[in-house]
């Protein structure tokens, strides 16, 4: 019966077991799954565009190298969590025109331009930092498919930040313009990056039934905690300033106050209004569009092989 399937789910999920594709779970688990993983999927994607940027823009063949390397794991960090959404039901293109009309999500901070190399570097150090923090805890997911997709991507998230902690160590022993850029960066992706741990657990509607659900293994506030402490002695070793004048350690706490979020701001990018939304949204459109003659010759050339096959 639906009663004993529930508790035996339950039961599952309280020893902190692992669900899988195959098994019963309750259709609010599966929509809230479909939800977050196919987001994620969609920021890996869209998170692409604005390093893409710079590919052809690096200052060094080996600069270039690397950040080919990034960006190309970017995208399967993408197809992989696709894949993990796609065991719970739904379809590559339902997700896909989910991003294209505007009714899915994707992590707003990839809605903020990138003017100059230095964005790069702090791309790696403070994104990609903020994105592992998020990351880590997912590998505990009670969803055995995504937990799994959660390890491999987090070991490549590693080698996404020390490269651009290394870029930016290297511009901060250069001349003064190369330390005004890497300050000037670090000042307009901060608090971006403060914002993408998403809203404060008093205004997160998905927290608590995640929590209980063994999908978010830490709430928002706490993993934004976990990122500022981690984050200002790697800053003092930079010479770089953060932007807050309120942050400063509290003994009480063992952790850094810090000052406010400026979430009018963050809801108004996640709504479609960011600076970069139209374009980013615009590039995936044309890309998929621009693409449909490569997938209609893939499924032409499967049916004939499918169809040689047969005979
Ligand atoms: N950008 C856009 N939307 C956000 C957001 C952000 N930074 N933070 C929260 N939101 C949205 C949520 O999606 C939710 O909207 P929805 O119900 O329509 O999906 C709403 O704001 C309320 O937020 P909640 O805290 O209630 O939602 P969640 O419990 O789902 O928590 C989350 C939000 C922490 C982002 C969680 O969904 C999560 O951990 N997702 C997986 C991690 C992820 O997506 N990371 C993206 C990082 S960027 C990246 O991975 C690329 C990197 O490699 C560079």
């Amino acid at each position: 019966s639906e009663q004993a399937l529930q508790a035996q789910f339950d039961e599952r999920i309280d020893a902190n077991g692992r669900i899988e594709p195959r098994e019963w779970m309750p259709e609010a688990y599966r929509k809230t799954l479909v939800r977050q993983i196919s987001q994620h999927a969609h920021s890996e994607i869209v998170g692409m565009l604005p390093e893409g940027n710079w590919i052809s823009r690096a200052p060094s063949l080996k600069r270039k190298a690397i950040l080919i390397a990034k960006v190309q794991d970017e995208g399967g960090h993408g197809l992989y969590l696709y894949s993990a959404a796609e065991t719970l039901g739904t379809s590559r293109d339902q997700m896909l025109d989910a991003l294209h009309t505007g009714k899915a999500k994707y992590s707003s901070i990839f809605n903020y331009p990138t003017l100059n190399w230095a964005d790069v570097g702090v791309i790696g150090w403070l994104v990609d930092g903020a994105a592992i923090m998020n990351q880590i805890p997912l590998c505990r997911c009670s969803y055995g498919p995504y937990a799994r997709a959660m390890v491999r991507v987090c070991k490549e998230e590693s080698f996404h930040q020390r490269q651009g902690y290394e870029a930016l160590l290297v511009m901060m022993q250069g001349t003064a313009e190369q330390k005004a850029m890497v300050q000037d960066a670090v000042n307009r992706w901060w608090w971006k990056c403060l914002a993408m741990f998403g809203p404060p657990d008093a205004d997160s509607p998905n927290s608590a039934q995640g929590m209980r659900w063994g999908i978010k293994r830490i709430s928002n506030d706490d993993l934004r905690q976990k990122f500022v402490d981690a984050t200002v002695p790697q800053a003092k070793v930079l010479g770089v300033t953060l932007p807050d004048p309120d942050l400063k350690w509290n003994e009480a706490r063992q952790a850094h106050d810090y000052g406010q979020i400026d979430w009018d701001e963050f809801w108004s990018t996640v709504n479609g209004n960011g600076p970069c939304n139209k374009e980013r949204l615009g590039a995936r459109v044309k890309a998929w569009n621009d693409g449909a003659w490569v997938r209609d010759a893939a499924l032409a050339h499967a049916k004939k092989q499918q169809a040689r096959q047969l005979k």
